[in-house]
């Protein structure tokens, strides 16, 4: 008896974190076929997103016909194309940038395939080309990061704090949204002072090269460097320690995502404060897939609970990222 207890809560527990009701074929869980452009491996979080989509997909028994642009969004409109030649049931992709996918969204609607934003979203003149988007409320992230910037100074004491900013890539919506939501949160305060936004692509080379280049212009002038992920601060770190400040002490780190190296550093003093941005998005497209492929309606912006980590924390018994 114990033990059939037992295997009915494990099996309560794998549902729970699959979201799959059921795994066979019926009329509630129809055959579907999902395709997804991923836009590159740029980072851990986007890593960590394709494996959530592959292990979700295959816990939900949905065909999953994966495709991975390199960063590029001429490779990842030639993707989508060959998706919609396949007649996939349903199209899923994370947009690398926001604008320029009307044509090929009309072409896909024009096939009857149903297309959901996962992570990003785009501009379109045509709301009808895409039926929901699952992603991070951006906006609030950056107002996060400001938050505890904000708080982070009024515990120093400090009078003034100039900022430096690495930014994501250009016209992508956790780029645009996150400078918004962090620069619209310190606008009010007058201790804030950003000095220089550069663009590091979400990359870990460009993120170094982004800190060499403002440690060398702005040296010490530099209080605090907001970067829009955890990539970009990981290749900034080592450039502060050659320039010979403390990491964490000298000059305060804000990164965003939340993986498990960035987590470390965060419990090692050298980063001061992540947002969490989660690439566990698997389960709500499979769920949303499935609702299309029946025919129903579909929620039209599904954002994910995020936490801060910062180390005004405790976090030695943090559970393993999984990114
Ligand atoms: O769109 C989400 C962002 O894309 C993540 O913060 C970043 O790491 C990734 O490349």
């Amino acid at each position: 008896m114990r033990k059939a207890l037992g295997l009915m809560l494990m099996l309560a527990v794998l549902l729970g974190l699959t979201g799959c009701s059921e795994k066979q074929e019926n009329a509630e869980n129809p055959k579907l076929l999902l395709g997804f452009s991923q836009l590159g491996s740029e980072s851990s979080y986007r890593i960590g997103n394709t494996k959530d989509i592959e292990e979700q997909a295959a816990a939900c028994g949905i065909s999953l016909m994966m495709k991975n642009a390199n960063q590029k969004q001429e490779n990842q409109i030639a993707d989508i194309r060959s998706l919609i030649a396949y007649r996939v049931d349903v199209i899923a992709f994370s947009p690398i940038v926001e604008e320029g996918w009307d044509t090929v969204l009309t072409e896909a609607k024009k096939a009857g395939i149903p297309v959901v934003l996962v992570d990003r979203t785009i501009q379109t003149r045509d709301e009808s080309l895409y039926a929901a988007q699952i992603g991070s409320d951006f906006y609030k992230e950056g107002v996060m990061a400001a938050e505890y910037l904000i708080r982070k100074a009024d515990r120093m004491e400090l009078d003034q704090i100039r900022i430096v900013e690495i930014r994501g890539t250009e016209n992508s919506t956790p780029m645009k949204q996150r400078q918004q939501g962090f620069m619209d949160t310190i606008a009010g305060d007058a201790r804030m002072r950003v000095l220089d936004s550069v663009d590091g692509d979400f990359l870990r080379s460009r993120g170094a090269e982004c800190m060499r280049k403002m440690l060398e212009t702005y040296g010490d002038q530099i209080d605090a460097v907001f970067s829009h992920n955890d990539e970009m601060t990981i290749g900034a770190l080592p450039e502060i320690e050659a320039a010979g400040y403390t990491p964490g002490k000298d000059i305060l780190l804000i990164s965003i995502d939340g993986g498990q190296d960035a987590i470390d550093l965060l419990k090692e003093g050298k980063i001061n404060c992540i947002v969490e941005c989660t690439p566990k998005l698997g389960a709500v497209l499979m769920e949303t897939a499935m609702k299309l492929k029946r025919g129903e309606t579909v929620e039209r912006v599904i954002h994910p609970e995020e936490q801060v980590f910062t180390d005004e924390q405790d976090l030695s018994q943090l559970a393993p990222r999984g990114y």
